[in-house]
């Protein structure tokens, strides 16, 4: 098997991802990354022997030695970028969100039907061991019929990785319910087996909105703007973001195509970070406990009864190897990817889902910024619908 030639634009904190796709000799290597930043450029350079790298992300896109193009920049550029590709007649990877409007989402599914070019979104963490779990139980039965699913997502480390660079202005994301919960949102549509018809939110800049510890505009980050026990309090954070003009903590109620009620919440100043997820069906209920290593899925079904800590199952989460991102997901998202790009067929992310992952937290957005009213989230085009359905595939004329 020859190796498929990977173009990569943007070489920032998602660059190991194009690390990991970079396995010269076993299906696939990186020749051309395009990124702004000559540090950044000079540390691709680095970490991907015989890499070219240059700044302008046309020379990867129409680069004669590039099969297909990994999207790894800041989410409203995706779009742009990916349409671009597509158009050159190369499969893309694009990095989640889709792009940060129903409008963008919708031109890039619509630039890939028109192009007949493969379209991928990365939306990892439908790879990720704990999600797997979960969606195989609530499939298998374990809940009955699904009814309601809850998540919530404490976001933790959101002072330092959502509050100091371009997640914190509306301008880069609409909002942080779109742009952090797009993979929250995708997973609960997976599990709930529909997609969001309505939503309603409320949300508020409680906490990194009165800090006015801002670096200076053009400043860059400070050298410790993440670390893994400090900056606690959130009040404590310094060199925040010139902007900030994001939501920190978003409540969101959600009515489902196929009935459905789910609710999604997300808190960036709380102490712990992960995400936890209750799904409700007609015949019993489960929850996970903890996402990474020794994270658990309970499921009670046997009978009512108060809280029971022992659960009528209990399941332990698969361990990712050793250094795999995201709880073992990247790999297996860049075998899918690559895989996709070979052969075409079915995959487990999906840009219908991703594009209405993105539609459900614009429209929230749009309702928590005026006061809680109820939004629609619009259908995605049929044709569109059709083609995507079908594994990408031309239909009949
Ligand atoms: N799936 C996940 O779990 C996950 C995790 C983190 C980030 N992300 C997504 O990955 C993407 C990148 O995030 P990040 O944290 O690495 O951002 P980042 O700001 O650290 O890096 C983006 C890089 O892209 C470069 N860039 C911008 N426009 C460019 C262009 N036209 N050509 C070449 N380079 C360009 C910038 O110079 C920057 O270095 C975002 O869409 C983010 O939402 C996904």
């Amino acid at each position: 098997m020859t190796d498929l030639r990977l173009g990569v634009l943007g070489f920032g904190l998602r660059g190991p991802l194009a690390l990991t796709a970079h396995r010269p000799g076993r299906g696939s290597r990186v020749t051309v990354l395009a990124e702004h930043d000559p540090l950044l450029r000079g540390a691709a350079a680095a970490r991907i022997p015989g890499v070219r790298t240059v700044d302008d992300h046309r020379e990867v896109v129409h680069a004669p030695d590039v099969d297909a193009v990994l999207v790894l920049t800041p989410d409203h550029t995706h779009a742009d970028l990916a349409r671009e590709a597509l158009r050159a007649g190369r499969p893309v990877f694009v990095e989640k969100p889709l792009d940060i409007t129903i409008e963008r989402c919708d031109a890039v599914l619509r630039t890939a039907f028109e192009t007949g070019t493969r379209l991928y979104v990365g939306h990892n963490m439908r790879h990720m061991p704990v999600i797997r779990l979960m969606r195989d139980l609530v499939r298998g039965g374990a809940v009955g019929t699904v009814k309601t699913v809850w998540v919530r997502h404490f976001v933790g480390f959101g002072g330092d990785w959502y509050f100091k660079d371009w997640h914190a202005e509306r301008r880069f994301t609409t909002g942080l319910l779109l742009q952090k919960g797009a993979h929250d949102l995708d997973v609960l549509h997976w599990l709930a087996g529909g997609y969001t018809r309505q939503v309603q939110a409320l949300g508020d800049l409680m906490v990194y909105g009165d800090n006015r510890h801002r670096r200076a505009p053009g400043e860059p980050k400070t050298e410790d703007w993440y670390t893994d026990s400090g900056h606690w309090p959130p009040h404590a954070q310094r060199a925040l973001n010139p902007v900030i003009d994001v939501e920190d903590v978003s409540l969101v109620n959600l009515r489902l195509d196929n009935g459905v009620l789910a609710a999604y919440q997300q808190c960036h100043f709380t102490p712990d970070y992960w995400r936890n997820y209750t799904v409700i069906g007609d015949a019993g209920r489960l929850e996970n406990f903890g996402d990474g290593p020794g994270a658990v899925v309970k499921v009670w079904n046997s009978r009512r009864s108060g809280h029971r800590d022992r659960a009528d199952a209990e399941y332990s989460v698969p361990e990712p190897p050793e250094g795999a991102g995201h709880g073992g997901a990247d790999p297996l998202l860049i075998d899918e990817f690559l895989r996709f790009v070979r052969e075409g067929g079915r995959t487990d992310t999906s840009p219908v889902a991703a594009r209405m992952a993105v539609a459900a937290g614009f429209r929230a957005t749009e309702s928590l910024r005026d006061g809680g009213t109820a939004r629609e989230v619009p259908a995605l085009d049929p044709e569109l619908l059709a083609y995507f359905e079908r594994g990408q595939v031309p239909g009949e004329a």
